[in-house]
């Protein structure tokens, strides 16, 4: 494993105290109405950003955005209706994006389900966190991606130290665990597909020598509401045992916010907390494993993504 650099943010890391005014710009936040997307939104529009919710349930997000305006009363919010398990539910909200948002200074892919209990499908017939954290992501890359473009916008993919844990590969032949349904390795494996895609994007994005950018980036441990719902009990009991030992969601927020904002950015990076296993701490480049950057698998792993979601796309 490589040794982690000094951090080029400074010893507290990046915060957002780096930021200057974001008038002008706007971002686009899947799952922004809890967690760290939710404090993603509210330190963008604290910048005075725009930023356009994309959430699956309406009224959690009127009530993320009530509570965000309680604290910035002028904050520039909007909500557009997205779930991540649905195809068609994706292919409407990307549409109604298309229609109402001329400029995407980042896509932010946040929203997640993690140690989903069972082995559940979508409505599409995909394992649940594979269907809704890497294909529904996957199509709405594809369908925003001439938007974000045109904009010299960014794509940012919030991973997890989990694509590390478990597998470490694509399970090709059993994409939906079948045979070995396990809530933590499904989880995992969902992660890695995110960012084994991000880094193969970032990858053909410059290669085509175009102005957008992809970064990829995750939020350590931070106490959200991650698996309070989908998880088993033991599970739940663990991750309550757990969650002294991490941080708040507001720092988990701030790689993704680095990620849509901060300039020089490096490929092949993935940006995080740096301290105690990468779970806590000062934002900065953690090391990142060469599995996430397997260009073989990450060129498979695309052409299923495309026939699963039937979309054709790449840069
Ligand atoms: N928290 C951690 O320690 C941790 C660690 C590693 C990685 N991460 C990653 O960090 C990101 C943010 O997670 P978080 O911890 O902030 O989790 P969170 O508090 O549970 O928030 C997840 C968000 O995703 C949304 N979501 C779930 N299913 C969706 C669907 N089908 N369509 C649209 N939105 C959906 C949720 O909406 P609802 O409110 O409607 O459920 C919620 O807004 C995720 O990518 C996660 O994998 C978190």
């Amino acid at each position: 494993m490589s040794k982690l650099l000094p951090n080029p943010y400074g010893p507290k890391g990046w915060t957002p105290e780096r930021l200057s005014s974001l008038k002008g710009k706007t971002y686009l936040v899947t799952g922004a109405n809890v967690g760290a997307g939710f404090e993603a939104t509210k330190v963008l529009v604290s910048k005075e950003a725009k930023v356009v919710m994309l959430c699956r349930n309406p009224g959690k997000a009127a009530s993320a955005i009530e509570a965000i305006k309680q604290q910035y009363p002028v904050a520039e919010l909007s909500f557009i209706q997205l779930d991540l398990a649905s195809l068609e539910s994706v292919r409407s909200a990307a549409d109604a994006i298309k229609r109402d948002i001329p400029k995407i200074d980042a896509l932010i892919c946040n929203a997640a389900i993690a140690q989903v209990a069972k082995q559940e499908m979508t409505i599409d017939g995909f394992e649940s966190q594979l269907g809704v954290n890497h294909y529904g992501h996957f199509l709405l890359c594809g369908l925003l991606f001439d938007r974000v473009n045109e904009s010299a916008g960014r794509i940012v993919v919030v991973g997890s130290m989990g694509y590390n844990m478990g597998l470490k590969t694509i399970q090709f032949d059993d994409l939906n665990f079948d045979h070995n349904y396990n809530p933590m390795n499904s989880y995992s494996h969902s992660k890695l597909a995110q960012m084994v895609f991000a880094y193969e994007l970032q990858h053909r994005v410059r290669e085509a020598g175009l102005k957008m950018q992809v970064h990829v980036c995750h939020p350590g441990a931070a106490r959200t509401t991650l698996s309070q719902e989908e998880a088993n009990l033991p599970t739940r009991i663990l991750f309550k045992l757990l969650s002294p030992l991490a941080q708040s969601a507001e720092r988990g927020s701030w790689p993704e916010v680095l990620c849509a904002t901060e300039d020089h950015l490096e490929p092949y990076a993935f940006y995080g907390p740096t301290k105690r296993a990468q779970m806590v701490g000062p934002v900065g480049k953690c090391i990142l494993m060469p599995h996430a950057l397997d260009r073989e698998m990450a060129n498979r792993l695309w052409a299923v993504s495309e026939q699963k979601t039937g979309i054709s796309w790449s840069p």
